[in-house]
């Protein structure tokens, strides 16, 4: 009888929480729908520009109160991409559009509109405060370049992809920042099984057409063999049996050890896991030039000695980290403050660009001393929404102060009422403009590594946890579902998740 009421209660819980978190769902779905009327913003205001529509301009749109400017948004993209999620895109463990948010949705949310233009800036003119953009995309109109002149403007452009100039690399291999590359990553996947099933491949063929290569140990090249090996093991080898003793994955890393930025134990656990899942670690190997069909590197031997290696392959991915955008090389040479920035535009620590007015930065283009991942750049954004609110506020607080000033001075019957209301905003005042400045706080670093394995160095009390397995699995499952943008993106991972279990990954080239 006590077992069964307990099996009772359960079950009630069970399916109230159940019904909670529908009926929850629903409602943010209603409210997302259905957005409050916006207003015009007010053209009296400051114009602030903001370049770039991913991790810091968004952090920084998110937090904005846009009824305090007249926010204008600039980006080649449309949207919003969760990069952390992008690795699992090329094998369509997870499909593309799940995690992506549409940056119109993003701004209808906002109290105040904020125009955005699909563009690209391609120049920033500090002195005359204007930016030039231009409408790069596939249809273009009658007008396809023109200039916004900014008061505020902010830098939030991210970073290229670096290649060192090292021969053949934009040619012929796949970078993996953006949608467009993993779709393509997907696509020549499948063209290198299919071609190499193709009826009377040669031998050597095949084995080059499998050899699937990885460049950079860093958390994208690794996350990418991670997921590179799944699918092989949990697809390809079933669909297309005759050629799967021949698939292989290389990562090849010119540093001793792969993940340089994890404690040593992560790195050992990453790398021993590497091994039993098959993954070729080639470490201390230098790339030097890429072909159509090799890669040439140079490895160092353990007695000092150099030795030149030819790599076939069928799929190169190149993951050697980042480069600086043209157009922010181009403003660092427009200011004699930077003539010393090599890795982007060095900020202060209120991440204003030094040598400048009204210019910010953020993210990956902005070198605050920080690594260039998500989760710096997303705290800078929002260290700057909560500053741009202050300012403004700052602004209202100073001009009714004045306007109350004067008043005092003319009826001196209200003064009394206008001293109070003087001293309240005297003392928001000084709270507001109290800014301590941006400090960058770690919530720790997680990568997937393949085999339903992850590994995890987060910071526990006032220490470090480092964690690998699948365990951390389950945690980076779900500190990824819960730092997806929306709802949608949510949603709709949960069920790729669910779908690629359930029936496999589609492995339809489109
Ligand atoms: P981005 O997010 O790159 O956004 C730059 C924006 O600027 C884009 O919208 C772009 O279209 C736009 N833009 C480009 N040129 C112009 C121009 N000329 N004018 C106007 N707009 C322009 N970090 C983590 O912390 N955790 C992770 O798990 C993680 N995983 C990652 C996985 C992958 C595959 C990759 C590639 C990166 C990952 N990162 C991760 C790093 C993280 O994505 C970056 O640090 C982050 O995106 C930087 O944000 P950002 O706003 O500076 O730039
Ligand atoms: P990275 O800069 O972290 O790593 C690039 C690697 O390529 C380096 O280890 C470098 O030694 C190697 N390399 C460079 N040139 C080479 C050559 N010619 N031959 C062989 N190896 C070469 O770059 P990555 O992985 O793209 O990451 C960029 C940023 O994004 C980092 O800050 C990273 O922390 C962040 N990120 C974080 C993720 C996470 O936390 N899960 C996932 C992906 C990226």
């Amino acid at each position: 009888g006590r077992l069964r009421r307990t099996f009772r209660w359960a079950w009630r819980i069970t399916y109230l929480s159940a019904v909670g978190l529908v009926g929850y769902t629903c409602y943010i779905v209603y409210q997302d729908r259905h957005p409050e009327p916006q207003f015009e913003p007010d053209p009296t205001k400051k114009t602030l520009v903001i370049l770039g529509t991913g991790w810091g301009s968004v952090a920084l749109l998110k937090k904005l109160d846009t009824e305090n400017y007249n926010v204008v948004v600039v980006s080649p993209r449309n949207y919003f991409l969760f990069t952390p999620l992008l690795p699992s895109c090329t094998t369509g463990t997870i499909e593309h559009r799940s995690i992506m948010e549409p940056v119109r949705t993003i701004l209808r949310h906002k109290k105040a509109a904020v125009k955005f233009y699909e563009a690209e800036a391609s120049s920033i003119d500090p002195d005359r405060k204007v930016i030039k953009i231009v409408d790069n995309s596939e249809i273009q109109g009658a007008t396809s370049e023109t200039e916004i002149p900014y008061d505020m403007l902010v830098i939030g452009v991210g970073a290229e992809n670096a290649t060192f100039g090292i021969p053949g690399v934009r040619e012929h291999s796949c970078f993996l920042k953006e949608i467009g590359d993993a779709q393509q990553i997907r696509k020549k996947i499948m063209d290198c099984v299919e071609t190499a099933a193709f009826k009377g491949q040669t031998s050597d063929e095949i084995d080059r057409l499998m050899h699937m290569v990885v460049v950079g140990g860093g958390p994208t090249g690794v996350e990418f063999a991670g997921e590179l090996q799944d699918f092989f093991e949990e697809d390809i080898k079933k669909l297309v049996p005759e050629i799967s003793p021949r698939f292989k994955v290389t990562l090849i890393e010119a540093l001793p050890n792969v993940l340089p930025s994890f404690s040593k134990q992560l790195i050992d656990y990453t790398e021993n896991t590497f091994r039993e899942e098959k993954i070729d670690i080639k470490t201390k190997t230098m790339v030097k030039r890429v072909t159509d069909t090799t890669v040439e590197a140079e490895v160092s031997r353990p007695d000092g000695g150099k030795e030149r290696v030819v790599i076939p392959y069928g799929l190169l991915v190149w993951a050697t980290g980042n480069a600086v955008r043209p157009i922010v090389k181009d403003l660092i040479t427009k200011i004699p403050a930077q003539k010393d920035s090599r890795r982007g535009l060095a900020v202060n620590e209120y991440l204003v660009v030094q040598g400048t007015r009204d210019i910010w930065a953020v993210g990956d283009c902005a070198v605050a001393g920080y690594a260039p991942t998500a989760q710096v750049a997303s705290q800078e954004g929002n260290f700057l929404g909560r500053l741009f609110n202050n300012m403004a506020k700052t602004e209202n607080h100073e001009s009714r102060i004045q306007e109350l000033s004067s008043k005092m001075n003319l009826q001196a019957g209200d003064s009394a009422e206008a001293a109070h209301e003087i001293e309240s905003l005297e003392k928001q005042l000084r709270r507001i403009k109290d800014i301590k400045p941006f400090r960058y706080s770690h919530q720790g670093s997680l990568a997937y590594i393949g085999s339903e394995k992850a590994v995890a160095d987060v910071s526990w009390w006032n220490g470090n946890l480092a964690t690998g397995g699948s365990l951390t699995y389950l945690f980076w499952r779900s500190a990824y579902l819960s730092m997806c943008f929306s709802t949608r993106n949510r949603v709709l991972v949960i069920l790729d998740w669910l779908k690629s279990k359930a029936f496999g990954r589609d492995v339809s080239r489109e």
